[in-house]
C-alpha cells in the first residue's frame, strides 16, 4: 500500500504510439487475451472427432446471442464448406410443382430475421446419472443463441403448392456424409420453420450448415438439419434411422419413446459456474441463461442454499419466443459455503423440474432432454464445482 497502481501511475507503451492501420485484418477476430474462449471438446467421448460435439463456453458469453465463432458443433460425418453455386434445394412429393432451388432463387424470396435457440437433445447428457463433467461449458454448452435470416417455410411450400389436404409431414435431408433426414410435422413446418442461409448478420458458418440449413424454433437440434438439400412433402412420418434408433428416450420401464422433439423450459447460472473461483467475499452478479421450446419464459427463481429459498431473478429485456432469455440477480457472499440454483417457469406454466422429479419420470439412464435444475456448489475457498441436489 502506498506506492499506487502502476497501470495508472505509468503511461502504457500503447498511449504512445500510432496503433494498427485499419483493415489490418479485413475479416475481424477476437483480441489474442481471449484465446481461453473457445469451443472445447470433451475429451473421450467419440471415437472420431467427424461424428463429435464441440461445446460452447457458456460461461464467458454475454447476453443472447451466441458469436458465430462460438456456436456449439455437432455432426454426424465431419462438416462440409459447400460451394454456393453448386448446391440446391428440391422440394418433392406431395406438391403441385417440385422445385429446384439455386441459393440465388432463394435469396429473392420473402425473408424473415428471427432470434432463436438451438439445444442439442443430448445437450446435459452426461449427468443424467451423476454428478460427471466441471465446467457448464460441458454440462449446457450444447447450446447457442442466433438471430437467423431465410425463408419461412410456408413460403416455399405455397410456392411448390403443397397438397394442403393430404401434407401432413415433411422429410428434410442434409448434403453431407450423413445421410441426416428428420420427420418434421407440417402444422410446425407452416408455423415458425424456415431455412436460413444467415446468421447474425453474414452467411452462416460451414460448420453450422452454410450455405443453407433448416431451423425448427423450439425443437431440438437434430432437425435442424445442416447443408439442407431437400424437403420431401408427405403423409405419414418417415420413421428415418435419426429418430428410430437414435434420439429417442429410454424410460425406466425400458421403452424407447419416440418424436419428443420440444425442449421444455430448461436454465443454468452461466458466472459463477463450475470450474470458477470466487475472489472475495462481497456482491457478485449472478447470471445466467433461461430457454423453453413453448412460448417463452415468464420467469427465473434463483436460489443460493440448494432450493429452500428462492428469489425472482431480473429477465433482461428482449424476451422472445423460443429464444435464449438472460437473467441476473444481485448475490453477496458471506464466504461461506452455498448451492446456486435456477429454475425456469415459461409461459404454459411448466416448472424446470429438480433432478428427483426428472428421474421419478424419466428414470436415470436416458440420453436425450435433460432439462433438471443444475447445482453449483461454492466452497468456503471459493471453488464453484458441479453437485447434484434435490
Ligand atoms: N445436419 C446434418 N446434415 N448433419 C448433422 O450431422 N447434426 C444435427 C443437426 N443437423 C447434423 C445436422 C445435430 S445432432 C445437431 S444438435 C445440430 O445440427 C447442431 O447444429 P450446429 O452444429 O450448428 O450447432
Amino acid at each position: 500500500a502506498g506506492d499506487g497502481d502502476e497501470h495508472i501511475l505509468n503511461l502504457p507503451p500503447w498511449s504512445k504510439k500510432l496503433g494498427y492501420p485499419v483493415a489490418h485484418n479485413p475479416y475481424g477476430q477476437p483480441s489474442k487475451y481471449e484465446s481461453n474462449l473457445v469451443r472445447r471438446t470433451s475429451p473421450g467421448l467419440a471415437a472420431t472427432d467427424q461424428a463429435n460435439v464441440a461445446f460452447s463456453p457458456l460461461q464467458g458469453m454475454f447476453g443472447i446471442i451466441t458469436a458465430s465463432g462460438l456456436h456449439f458443433e455437432r455432426h454426424h460425418q465431419g462438416w462440409v464448406d459447400i460451394d454456393p453455386a453448386k448446391h440446391r434445394l428440391m422440394i418433392n412429393g406431395l406438391v403441385n410443382k417440385p422445385r429446384v432451388y439455386t441459393m440465388d432463387d432463394l435469396m429473392r424470396l420473402p425473408s424473415v430475421s428471427r432470434i432463436h435457440f438451438v439445444e442439442c437433445g443430448a445437450n446435459s447428457a452426461m449427468e443424467w446419472g451423476n454428478a460427471a463433467v466441471p465446467t457448464v461449458q460441458y454440462t449446457h454448452g450444447m447450446l447457442s443463441g442466433n438471430e437467423y435470416t431465410g425463408v419461412l417455410l410456408s413460403t416455399l411450400l405455397e410456392d411448390a403448392g403443397f397438397d394442403e389436404k393430404k401434407a401432413k409431414y415433411l422429410l428434410a435431408e442434409g448434403a453431407d456424409g450423413s445421410s441426416m433426414t428428420r420427420t418434421i410435422d407440417i402444422e410446425r413446418a407452416l408455423d415458425d420453420a424456415m431455412v436460413a442461409y444467415g446468421s447474425n448478420g453474414e452467411m452462416l458458418r460451414p460448420e453450422n450448415g452454410y450455405p443453407l440449413r433448416l431451423v425448427v424454433p423450439g425443437v431440438q437440434g437434430v432437425s435442424w438439419v445442416k447443408w439442407l438439400r431437400r424437403l420431401e412433402v408427405g403423409d405419414q412420418p418417415y420413421a428415418t434411422k435419426d429418430e428410430t434408433s437414435h434420439y429417442v428416450d429410454l424410460m425406466p420401464d425400458g421403452m424407447q419413446r419416440q418424436y419428443t422433439s420440444i425442449h421444455e423450459a430448461k436454465s443454468v447460472i452461466t458466472t459463477p459456474s463450475g470450474g470458477q473461483k470466487l475472489l472475495t467475499n462481497g456482491y457478485y452478479n449472478v447470471s445466467g441463461l433461461a430457454w423453453t421450446g413453448r412460448g417463452h419464459i415468464k420467469r427465473v427463481d434463483v436460489s443460493v442454499d440448494g432450493g429452500r429459498n428462492w428469489h425472482t431473478a431480473r429477465l433482461e429485456e428482449p424476451v422472445l419466443p423460443k429464444a435464449l432469455t438472460r437473467f441476473n440477480i444481485d448475490w453477496v457472499w458471506e464466504g461461506g459455503p452455498a448451492i446456486l440454483q435456477s429454475r425456469a417457469i415459461d409461459s404454459t406454466g411448466f416448472v424446470q423440474p429438480t433432478y428427483s422429479q426428472l428421474r421419478d419420470a424419466r428414470g436415470s439412464r436416458s440420453i436425450y432432454h435433460n432439462n433438471a435444475i443444475q447445482s453449483w456448489q461454492v466452497a468456503e475457498n471459493g471453488e464453484v464445482a458441479n453437485v447434484h441436489v434435490g
